[in-house]
């Protein structure tokens, strides 16, 4: 397909007193049926970048809690800038910048108007394949600001156009009432990614990429965006609707999600309408509509650290039932194979659940029975972080298959136990019933979780990682592989020598660890079945867990 962009000379970028050198590059602009962006031209990196192009109506007021709308058109002929980033989706929390009680919700650079996507773009592209990443952050921070893909694409040899998403977050995103079931609002975050996908679908080719060569690539709740996402999209009544054809999940977060009409969900709806000065009665969406930004921004951060039974953060993905878009419990449907066809890349990192538990799991060693103790320890968090039930035989199996003797303390059992349920499992079922899957394992020390972001988006996430160029090759060399040509293995000339290729993932069989050692910063192995990928045995009970209790 050809595309309409053209190229201009970006003369108001001339600054007065420097007008004697005048800029060698030039701004692309691309007509959209809605609106005229102007990007920039990168002249160091050498791509076409466009920040924050709009792909769905403001959120705001009537739109709040309601599915993605389409974009308003522009009126008049105006072009738009497309040269800063985007307003952020409001931020429930900072992350872990700043401490929770320090942090300002109102912050300026927070809008209900944020769902844009930032592009970049090979000059000249024409039909290249399309990388889209879903940011992690919890589902509750994070924007697409940190996340510039030019380094891969750098890697690629410009083979490949990344679009960064932005999608809405904490109570805006996920504040879950039955209410919100007849405006489709229910998971709002969620179906924001879905619409974001459509949206690639009719305009990318205006920027030089080829609809039916997409990858969808999310990390922490960005992965577990794509879980729930596979889910849905797997639903008879979309089956036709292909939004990718390859996938990539790094440590996909998957917490308890539970019906969107349970008493947890309702309490925490109902204490909010309240906090807002509404009535807790059918009027309450209206009246939160009504409800200014500031006033909802505040509230979305002081709720977002009231942690409840079952549930590691405030806003989570719930089911919906019929007529919703999360119509049933994702664990039950990966592990049933219940998704669309896609080539799937995923993996874990080693320690993803290690900062998730609490060091005080570990009994104190003077203590007369430690054996029990850690026990009575791991049974407390399964039914206080994880809606298990106290005394059930579910909560006796965890603690036999997780024995305290498999591990160095009761902590690291514990990270083990909520890597599996959280992070490793919903990798497993999900390969497991994928005919093209590949799983790797990212073992770079510390591998804590979401340390991998050092790999993926070197510019703004350097520190967390040691760095190794061959490293990079090895992470991302199979990735670009994948996203131009459906498999890991195809483009040798990506990864450093000796290299050792993606193994096929059949029946949790073999798996490609990258793994760096503190003293051996080098390359990659293969490893065969080690616990911190999720064992057959633990993901099955698990699955099972999840199923027979609907989260
Ligand atoms: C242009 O690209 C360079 C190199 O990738 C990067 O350091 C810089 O931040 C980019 N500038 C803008 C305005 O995006
Ligand atoms: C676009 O940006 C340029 C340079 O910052 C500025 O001069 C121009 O007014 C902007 N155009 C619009 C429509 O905002
Ligand atoms: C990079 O892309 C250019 C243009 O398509 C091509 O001429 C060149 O051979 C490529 N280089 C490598 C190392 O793939
Ligand atoms: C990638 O970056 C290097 C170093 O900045 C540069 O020399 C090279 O031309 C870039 N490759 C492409 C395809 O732009
Ligand atoms: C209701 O929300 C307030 C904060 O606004 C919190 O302090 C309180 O614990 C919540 N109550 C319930 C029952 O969740
Ligand atoms: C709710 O009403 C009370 C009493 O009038 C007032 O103090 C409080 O600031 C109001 N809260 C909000 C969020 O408007
Ligand atoms: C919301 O505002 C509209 C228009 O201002 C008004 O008609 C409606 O009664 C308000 N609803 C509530 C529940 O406050
Ligand atoms: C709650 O949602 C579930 C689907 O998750 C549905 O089966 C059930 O009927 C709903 N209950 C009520 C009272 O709406
Ligand atoms: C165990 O040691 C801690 C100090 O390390 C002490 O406070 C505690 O009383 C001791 N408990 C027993 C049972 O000796
Ligand atoms: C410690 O507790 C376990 C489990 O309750 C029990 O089987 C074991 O006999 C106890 N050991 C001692 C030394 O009391
Ligand atoms: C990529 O590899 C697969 C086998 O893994 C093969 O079927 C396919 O044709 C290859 N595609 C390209 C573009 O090389
Ligand atoms: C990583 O490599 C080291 C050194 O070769 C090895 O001892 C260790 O078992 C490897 N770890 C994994 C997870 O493969």
């Amino acid at each position: 397909m050809t595309t309409l962009k053209t190229v201009l000379p970006l003369l108001a970028l001339v600054s007065v007193t420097t007008s004697s050198v005048l800029p060698r590059w030039a701004a692309p602009i691309v007509k959209l049926p809605y609106a005229t962006y102007q990007g920039f031209h990168n002249e160091s990196s050498g791509l076409d970048i466009f920040l924050g192009v709009r792909y769905a109506a403001s959120t705001e007021g009537q739109n709040r809690w309601r599915e993605a709308q389409p974009p308003l058109e522009q009126s008049g002929d105006g072009i738009l800038n497309a040269t800063v980033f985007p307003p952020q989706c409001p931020q429930a929390t900072a992350g872990g910048i700043i401490s929770a009680a320090d942090y300002n919700p109102l912050q300026s650079e927070d809008s209900e108007d944020c769902l844009f996507v930032n592009i970049y773009a090979p000059p000249n592209a024409d039909n290249l394949p399309v990388l889209v990443w879903i940011h992690g952050g919890g589902w509750d921070h994070n924007s697409a600001r940190e996340f510039d893909p030019t380094p891969s694409i750098n890697y690629s040899n410009n083979s490949f156009i990344g679009v960064i998403i932005q999608y809405r977050l904490g109570a805006f995103g996920f504040l879950n009432s039955p209410l919100m079931k007849q405006d489709k609002g229910l998971n709002a975050g969620i179906t924001d990614a879905a619409a974001s996908l459509r949206w690639v679908q009719n305009y990318i080719n205006h920027f030089g990429g080829n609809k039916d060569q997409v990858t969808i690539w999310g990390q922490s709740s960005g992965g577990g965006t794509i879980l729930h996402l596979l889910s849905a999209q797997g639903e008879k009544n979309r089956e036709n609707e292909k939004l990718w054809n390859n996938v990539i999940m790094s440590s996909p977060y998957l917490t308890p999600m539970g019906s969107c009409n349970s008493t947890y969900w309702q309490t925490q709806f109902d204490n909010f309408t309240a906090s807002a000065n509404c009535s807790v009665d059918a009027s309450a969406l209206d009246c939160l509509r009504n409800t200014s930004t500031d006033v909802l921004k505040t509230l979305s951060h002081k709720f977002d650290s009231i942690l409840g039974k079952g549930h590691p953060s405030a806003y989570e993905p719930c089911i919906e039932g019929e007529g919703g878009y999360l119509v049933g419990n994702t664990a039950e449907r990966l592990k049933n194979g219940n998704i669309p066809n896609s080539y799937i890349l995923a993996g874990s990192n080693y320690n993803d659940g290690f900062s998730m538990v609490s060091t005080s799991l570990t009994p104190p060693s003077n203590i007369t029975n430690v054996s029990a103790e850690a026990d009575a320890r791991l049974a407390n968090l399964l039914i206080t972080d994880f809606p298990l039930i106290q005394g059930s035989e579910d909560v006796q199996r965890a603690i036999e298959l997780y024995p305290l003797s498999d591990f160095v303390d009761n902590h690291a059992r514990a990270a083990e136990l909520y890597q599996d349920i959280i992070f490793a499992c919903g990798v497993d079922w999900t390969l497991d019933k994928t005919q093209d899957s590949w799983r790797y394992l990212y073992a770079v020390k510390d591998a804590i979780h979401a340390r991998d972001n050092a790999y993926e988006f070197p510019y703004f996430y350097n520190t967390l990682s040691p760095y190794s160029p061959t490293l990079y090759g090895s992470y991302i060399g199979p990735i670009i592989s994948l996203i131009i040509s459906n498999s890991p293995n195809n483009y040798s000339n990506l990864r450093p020598p000796n290299d050792p290729s993606y193994p096929i993932y059949l029946d949790m069989g073999e798996y490609k660890v990258l793994n760096v050692t503190v003293a051996n910063i080098s390359d990659s192995y293969i490893g065969q079945n080690q616990q911190q990928i999720g064992t057959r045995e633990r993901c099955d009970f698990w699955a099972q867990v999840r199923i027979d209790n609907y989260w």
